[in-house]
């Protein structure tokens, strides 16, 4: 079948069980503006019959229900309600409870993101899965009759880093999907490079930068900063969840002096995660940072709020992965407080530039003392990178 058949069987309405039937999964804050777009550009599609899945891995409002109203998504159709727990029991949890639903409900086509624990449980549990009556697979020359095709958006990323937990889900993630949807050219290598067959991989782009421009009005009408009482440009913005910088006292110390220090030079403002207050609590922390007046601490705020702080920054310090992404579309220079980096891409053409507890306070001055940073904004990160995903769907599918 052509892609001009394909388009023409697309407009004769399916019956609902002749529908591709997908699930979304989404688990964790930076989970949400990943499926928002995509969520959005299946549910326009009639051959497609498109669920949310939410693991619970976070739960908070703010970590969760906020991104939810932001991203204009409904309430997930399935939710797990993991929460916390170890890297196992958590791991555990979510397939044992994603395997019920999986029999239950039998999808033809499993959609995980990024490289959460929720990722890889949801992952291992799609592929081990046995249907116990056969069923027409919908897609095209893939013996699959018995379980649902797994694809991974955000595919092909490593740090080459074992010790994050991160890494571990990616790796496995992809070695174990049927389709890898990659953001840019350096991940494709990598699986080349992993031994993955090409045919498997497809470069789609980076699907938060659908999320941001589908925003984009909202947000910079927000004006957070000025709600602060902050200045445009003359402000840093920081947030920190990594365990390698907050779970020890020695690494979360040496970050906290540092802040102090990067305060006397420009004000900043902190969305603290959960993980991390805790244990500015237990190691005493807290309470330095709080006296600072020129370091303003707050709840992790929701998508639109965060990327407000975020388009009126000075520059950003922070341990996420999404963040230097975003930076690097923007054009923000980013000072990213980790050791190695799963985005180079960032690096390479961005704003992106890797620090220390020791460096970071340098390097900060040099951002401050530099007028705008040269950048290019990689390939496929135009906003369109859900169109793309739907249109590689409809050609693998059989039915439409
Ligand atoms: C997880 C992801 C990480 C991602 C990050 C974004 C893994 C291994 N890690 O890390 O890749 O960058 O999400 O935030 O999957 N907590 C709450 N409320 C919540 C969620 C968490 O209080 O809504 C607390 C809990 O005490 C929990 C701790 O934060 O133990 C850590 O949460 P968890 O989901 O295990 O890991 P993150 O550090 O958030």
């Amino acid at each position: 079948m052509n892609r001009k058949d394909i388009t023409m069987d697309m407009n004769s309405i399916p019956g609902r069980s002749d529908r591709v039937k997908i699930h979304l999964i989404a688990a964790a804050r930076p989970n949400f503006m990943k499926i928002a777009p995509l969520y959005h550009a299946l549910k326009n599609e009639r051959w497609a019959d498109v669920y949310i899945v939410h693991t619970g891995q976070h739960y908070d409002i703010n970590m969760s229900d906020a991104f939810f109203r932001d991203l204009g998504l409904p309430e997930p159709d399935f939710h797990l309600g993991v929460g916390s727990g170890t890297h196992a029991e958590q791991t555990g949890k979510v397939m044992i409870a994603y395997e019920k639903i999986l029999m239950e409900t039998s999808p033809d086509m499993v959609i995980v993101v990024g490289d959460v624990n929720s990722t890889l449980a949801c992952s291992i549990a799609t592929t081990k899965i046995s249907y116990p009556s056969i069923r027409n697979s919908k897609f095209k020359s893939k013996n699959l009759n018995h379980r649902p095709l797994l694809a991974h958006l955000e595919a092909g990323l490593r740090s080459f880093d074992r010790s994050m937990p991160e890494e571990i889900n990616r790796i496995v993630t992809d070695a174990l999907s049927d389709i890898l949807w990659t953001p840019s050219p350096d991940a494709d290598l990598n699986l080349k490079k992993e031994g993955v067959p090409e045919e498997k991989i497809v470069r789609v782009g980076n699907i938060m930068i659908d999320s941001l421009e589908m925003l984009r009005e909202i947000i910079e009408k927000q004006k957070m900063a000025r709600s602060l009482g902050l200045d445009p440009g003359r402000y840093a913005v920081v947030t920190l969840h990594r365990p390698s910088n907050v779970d020890t006292p020695r690494s979360l110390g040496a970050i906290c002096e540092g802040l102090e220090e990067l305060s006397g030079y420009i004000q900043i403002v902190f969305p603290v995660h959960p993980r991390t207050m805790k244990n500015l609590v237990s190691f005493g922390l807290l309470e330095k940072l709080e006296e600072n007046d020129r370091i303003i601490l707050m709840e992790p705020v929701n998508y639109v709020r965060f990327m407000s702080l975020i388009f009126d920054c000075r520059f950003v310090l922070t341990d996420s992965g999404g963040i230097q992404e975003e930076t690097t579309y923007l054009g923000i220079p980013c000072l990213t407080l980790r050791p190695n980096t799963e985005r180079p891409v960032t690096v390479e053409q961005g704003t992106n530039r890797l620090t220390t507890a020791e460096k970071m306070v340098n390097d900060a001055r040099s951002v401050l003392s530099t007028d705008g940073a040269d950048f290019r904004v990689p390939d496929l990160w135009d906003g369109h990178t859900a169109g793309r995903i739907v249109k590689n769907i409809k050609e693998l599918s059989l039915t439409l």
